[in-house]
């Protein structure tokens, strides 16, 4: 199969490179030369584990390669995935739109024979039925079927994710779009990964139902971590209590500062605009979203507490800024919430990360980055573990309790036990644990 991948952005790389080591011909395309010429000397813009080799491997053996045109590309494919980005739209928190709808102009004017054309971005219900207009009018004889076929994939997971889904999801009621979707995921079929058809528009809809259910229970369990805090309960029991239940399943209820990163925050306000213009109000998100948003402040007053009511002029060490591990991505992470909210009661931050602050100094200059765990907690009033990276499950706590004087660790991901933490000596604050 020839593929045409517009956007070599996160979903497009991770995508057009797993796609070509199912042994498909792929192109990625994007606009910016610069990334396209970094991507031809072997340079990933991105960092996402195990993505470095499987793009020099599928380029070396001649099967992925990257172009900042698509015309000839295009015309050549027998399938077209869409991956540019779609944002929230400033004002409104609408996705953006704009990049879906130039890339199906793009297409429209470069297509020839059949192709299907596949949406992998996430875009809200409709906007399938508004890339086959556009490219109809544009080109008004195309043979053409669009298809929605949303990416589930977790960053720092990617890999893995693609090539082991739970499921894939294809909207499409055009037959030879089906056995052409069969025929790209064939691997993965005979994997006995389910391919589920279902219609373009509840395809779109699936997506972001996946993103907000899964928020949902990260707000959830969230919530049921503060009561424990106030009745001497704890939340890791009753995750385990409630995730053994087949119905509830295990995973996504581990209770932190609240869910960041540039899905969740972006897909849970798309779905809940797209319900309110609807007229059908989706009441559990709303509150999910106002719940999440509230947290991150919650936090940096967990953390002033902790340090007996106030941080003026006291040094707070941060380790951990990512919104998660794994990934160097600093968009919607908690930490910039809390660090912020940390600034403005008066503390000095001072934050390590392994992957993310080349990133993080893009959004928070006013913070003194360490080079390690230890030069970040040298002197600290508290030390604060924001993101569970795997490098801060084994620090020498002995060496980190002799360089911090308060002794105060505030673990927002409850990472060490505390009893442990009282053996070292340790104020230790954790989340929905009665210390
Ligand atoms: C998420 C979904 O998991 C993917 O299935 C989806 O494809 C992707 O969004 C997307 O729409 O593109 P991702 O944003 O990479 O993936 O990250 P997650 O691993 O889902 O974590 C999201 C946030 O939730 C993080 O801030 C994480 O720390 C938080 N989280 C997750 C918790 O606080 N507790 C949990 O139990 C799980």
């Amino acid at each position: 199969m020839r593929i045409a991948m517009i956007g070599a952005g996160y979903v497009g790389l991770v995508s057009g490179a797993c796609l070509s080591d199912f042994g498909h011909e792929v192109v990625c395309i994007d606009k910016d030369k610069s990334k396209v010429r970094a991507l031809l000397d072997g340079k990933i813009p991105i960092y996402e584990p195990g993505l470095d080799d499987l793009i020099a491997r599928n380029v070396r053996e001649q099967r992925l390669t990257f172009r900042t045109g698509l015309a000839e590309t295009v015309a050549a494919a027998d399938a077209v995935f869409i991956g540019v980005g779609t944002p929230s739209r400033r004002g409104d928190g609408h996705a953006d739109l704009s990049y879906v709808h130039q890339a199906a102009r793009e297409i429209g004017a470069a297509i020839s024979g059949y192709t299907v054309v596949v949406t992998k971005s996430t875009v809200p219900v409709g906007t399938g039925d508004e890339v086959e207009r556009i490219i109809r009018e544009i080109n008004p004889k195309a043979d053409f079927a669009v298809v929605s076929n949303p990416e589930f994939l977790r960053e720092g997971a990617a890999i893995n994710d693609f090539k082991r889904p739970d499921r894939i999801v294809v909207g499409t009621d055009d037959e030879r779009a089906k056995k052409m979707m069969q025929e790209i995921y064939r691997p993965l079929y005979l994997n006995r990964s389910p391919l589920v058809f279902m219609s373009r528009r509840t395809a779109e809809l699936t997506k972001y139902a996946a993103n907000a259910f899964l928020a949902t229970k990260i707000a959830f369990i969230n919530e049921i971590a503060d009561l424990c805090e106030q009745v001497e309960a704890n939340v890791q029991d009753v995750s385990r209590g409630i995730g053994l239940d087949n119905r509830i399943g295990s995973k996504f209820l581990h209770a932190g500062p609240g869910y960041g990163g540039s899905c969740f925050p972006k897909d849970t306000l798309a779905l809940m605009k797209t319900a309110q213009d609807y007229g059908a109000p989706l009441r559990i998100i709303e509150t999910v979203v106002a719940s999440n948003d509230q947290r991150k402040r919650a936090m940096a007053r967990k953390i002033i507490a902790a340090c007996g009511g106030s941080v003026r002029g006291k040094t707070i060490a941060i380790l951990g800024l990512t919104f998660k591990p794994n990934t160097d991505d600093m968009r919607e992470a908690p930490s910039i919430a809390i660090i912020t909210a940390l600034q403005d009661a008066g503390a000095r931050v001072r934050a390590y990360d392994p992957e993310g602050i080349e990133q993080a100094q893009l959004v928070m200059g006013n913070v003194e980055y360490a080079d390690d765990p230890y030069s970040c907690a040298e002197g600290a009033a508290a030390l604060v573990i924001v993101t569970e990276w795997d490098a801060f499950r084994a620090l020498d706590m002995r060496r980190l309790k002799n360089i911090i004087p308060s002794g105060i660790v505030v673990d927002l991901r409850n990472i060490y036990h505390p009893d442990e933490m009282a053996e070292y000596g340790f104020t230790y604050r954790s989340i929905g644990r009665a210390e």
